[in-house]
This record gives structure tokens, sequence and C-alpha cells, in this order.
């Protein structure tokens, strides 16, 4: 039988000849790590199959070792130093699903620095410190793969980077964390609080450690950072993107957005103008029909513009232990099949090559165009004729007015969408509004997005 007399070959099972197996270091085994020992363990034969040799945890690292060892089994080394992981010789491949910025970017960084592929569904880290990671990536000739950083179980990231390669994509929209969804659709469809909604989230295992990043819109902002960069080869600083989350909505404009027809999501929108580029994360109302509306639960949902393949919608688990798992096991098939390319050849970490990435101006805030809601909360109902010819003399064009109706609090709150307006001439009509001895409280305003082609 011909032997390879490559070391890294081997004869294995029934195969003549057989890569030997990638040997897989991996630091934090919560929640994303336990479900990649159980996926990884459950799927083997069938993992292997695909990537053309078996894939071996090695060594793990996790601050409770004995919680570790109960997951882990025997045959893996065990440790609670994470540096001493991400630097054995004999671990190919580093997966880091323990979370954090500094102390994941020293020990990503050193695993590059000894000639390591790395595995993350860090998505902070990534956001944060992306540019020095893939930079030290390319110069040690190693991938950095992220699937499960965007949009978990969805491989949104193989899409853009390969799927639509032909196409110069318009924009990127989405629902792309999970937490927010959850509790957005446990208010809007069992009446939930937001904190028993928020509670659940946590004990299902979807929300961040520090569920802040989830409801306050950054969890969302660091993904729409890399989806940006994938979908425009655009050099994104995180610090560019506009972020709102969940915490300012208020229930009653869920039920206001009810009742004219539309649903309220946390939108992370990536989008292509003649000016530059807009990155926002905000609640934002979508029509009842359009298929993003329907996503609910932990479920993401994203919808792709590509000038040649038109509008394309991925929807799947936004978190999760197994559906997380799903995707960190994919990037490490990928890696598998890497071996004796070489580095110019494979896919780049951004979808584009580093030295096609531009700098995209980004749309500041008051220059984002987007139809609006407003509620303006009024003493009387006689007010109506006067509000809209306010509004019109500010510049907006007013498209539909009423009441809302079977208000839960007392008083009368007036319902406007506006035509599309840039963001700036909506404050400055919300300011003028708010003076008006008619309104009798904080007027709101939150984006509507139809998302039409
Ligand atoms: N906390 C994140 C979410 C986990 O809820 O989407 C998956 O990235």
């Amino acid at each position: 039988m011909y032997r390879d007399p490559d070391p890294r070959f081997e004869s294995l099972g029934g195969h003549p000849v057989a890569l030997r197996p990638l040997r897989v270091g991996m630091i934090g085994i919560g929640t994303v790590g336990a479900g990649t020992f159980r996926v990884l363990a459950r799927n083997q034969a069938e993992i292997a199959a695909r990537a053309g040799r078996g894939i071996e945890v090695v060594a793990v690292a996790a601050r409770n070792l004995a919680r570790a060892a109960a997951i882990v089994g025997k045959g893996v080394a065990l440790t609670d130093d994470p540096l001493q992981v991400a630097t054995r010789p004999d671990v190919d491949v580093l997966v880091e699903v323990a979370g954090g910025t500094g102390p994941a970017r020293d020990w990503v960084l050193a695993a590059i620095a000894h000639g390591k592929h790395v595995v993350t569904a860090n998505k902070a880290l990534l956001a944060e410190h992306g540019e020095a990671i893939f930079g030290a990536a390319r110069q040690h000739g190693v991938a950095v793969a992220y699937e499960g950083a965007v949009a978990v179980s969805i491989p949104i990231i193989k899409a853009l980077r390969e799927g639509l390669t032909a196409n110069r994509i318009e924009w990127v929209a989405g629902i792309v964390n999970g937490t927010t969804n959850f509790i957005l659709s446990k208010m809007r469809d069992e009446g939930l609080d937001f904190d028993e909604a928020l509670a659940q989230a946590q004990a299902l295992g979807y929300a961040e450690a520090d569920p802040a990043f989830d409801i306050e819109g950054i969890d969302a902002a660091h993904k729409l950072a890399l989806l940006a960069a994938n979908a425009f080869g655009m050099r994104v600083d995180f610090a560019d993107v506009q972020v709102e989350g969940i915490t300012a909505l208020h229930r009653l404009d869920v039920a206001c957005a009810e009742q004219l027809g539309y649903r309220i999501k946390l939108l992370a929108v990536a989008r292509r103008r003649d000016e530059g580029v807009e990155l926002r994360v905000q609640p934002a109302l979508l029509p009842a029909t359009q298929l993003l509306a329907q996503v609910n639960g932990s479920l993401n949902g994203i919808l792709v513009h590509g000038d040649a393949s038109g509008m394309t919608l991925y929807c799947g688990a936004g978190a999760g232990s197994e559906q997380t798992a799903s995707a960190v096991i994919a990037d490490l098939v990928d890696v598998a099949r890497l071996d004796g390319t070489h580095a110019a050849q494979r896919v780049p970490h951004m979808g584009f090559h580093a030295h096609a990435l531009q700098a995209l101006p980004v749309l500041p805030r008051a220059a984002v165009r987007t139809r609006h809601y407003l509620r303006v909360p009024v003493h009387h109902d006689r007010c109506m004729a006067s509000m809209g010819s306010m509004l019109a003399d500010q510049g907006l064009v007013v498209e539909r007015m009423e009441w809302m109706r079977d208000s839960p609090c007392p008083g009368h709150h007036l319902l406007v969408l506006t035509a599309e307006a840039p963001q700036g001439t909506v404050d400055q009509a919300l300011h003028a509004l708010q003076a008006l001895a008619e309104v009798a409280g904080p007027c709101v305003q939150w984006r509507v997005e139809p998302l039409a082609g």
C-alpha cells in the first residue's frame, strides 16, 4: 500500500490513505464549548466523512476543571491556563469559545503566532480587534474562521463570502440577536414583562454573560460590523456603528405598530448609499407581511440584497448551545480541508482580499434616510389637522395619520407614518412638536423599514 511520507498522513479505517485527525485545543467549555463536544461526539463519523479526516479535541482550558472533566471525558488534557492550550505543539487549531475581548485577544494572537488556525464564535473580539487578528493571521498564513459569531446556526458568512461573490451587495438587514427577538416576541405574544422575558432568555442560555450587550444592541452591532465588512469589502470601525437597543422601547409602541400593520424588531442594517454606508442597529417597524416580521422567538433572520441575486433570506436559530456548535464545527471542517493549500488561495477572512478592502465613509446618524413612525401624546383629539400642517412645515411628508385605538393608558395618542426623510429633519420636527401646548408627554419616533427590493 502506498504511504505518503508526509507525517500528517496515516492509514485510517477502510481508507488506504487519510490525513491524521485535526487536533483541536479549546478555550472555554460553557454553553457553546459543551455543545461543540456533544455534537462532535454524536456526529463523529459523518463529520469525518465530510472533512476527510477526524476532528479530535486534545486539550481544553476551563475555569471550572471539575465541570469540564465531566463534559470532556478521558483522554483530553485539562488545564486552567488558556495560553497553554493556545500554544501547545500538539494543537493544530484553537477553538476560542470563552468570550470577552482582552484576554481572548491575547490567546488568539498567541495561537496565531504559533502557527495555529483559529475558530471563534466571539463577535465582540472580532468587531473590536479584527484588524489586528486578521492581520496577524495573514502574516502567519493561518485561517481565522468565525461563522458561529454571526447568527449562530445560519451560514451567513459562508453565503456572503462564497455563495454571493458575483454580486454587488446593496444592503443587508437582519434580526441578529436571539435574546432580544425572544424578549420582543414574549412581550407581544404572551404579554410577558421585559424583565421576565429576559430572565427566561438567560435561563435558556441565549443571553450574553452580561445581558446588557444584548438588550443595548451592542451584540447585534458587533455582528453587523462583521456582516458589513463581508458584504461591502469595507474596513469597519466598530465605533462607526450607530446603536440603540430595546430598553427605550415602550410596550405601547408595540401595540401601536400592530394597529398600523407593523411589527417591531431589533434590526441591524448595513446599506450602501451614493454618499456612504449606513451602519445601524435600532428597533424598527417592519410591515407585518414582510417575511422578517415572522421571525420570532430566539430565531434570527437576515435579508441580503445583491444586484444579481436579488433578495435572499436566511433564517434559523440565533442562539443556543448546539446551534452555535453547528457553526463552530462547520468552521473546523473548513479548517480540516485546508491542509496543503496555500494561504493566498483560501477564502479571504472578510470575503475580499485584504489589499482590496476599502475605507468607505459611514453616514452620520442625521443623514440616515428612512420612513418614520411617530407617536404624539396630546391633551385632546381636535388637533390632527394642526399637527399635520406643523409636520409639513418642518419638511416631513405625512403618509398616514390616525388615533391610537383602545389605548391602555389615559389620553390620546396621534400615530403618524412619514415618507422617507433624513433623521436630522425628523429630530428637528420632534423638537418643535415637543414645544407645542397640545402635546401631553414625550413624543416617540422609530424607523420604519419596508425592506423592499
Ligand atoms: N446573546 C447572543 C444572542 C448569542 O442572543 O443572539 C448568540 O450570538
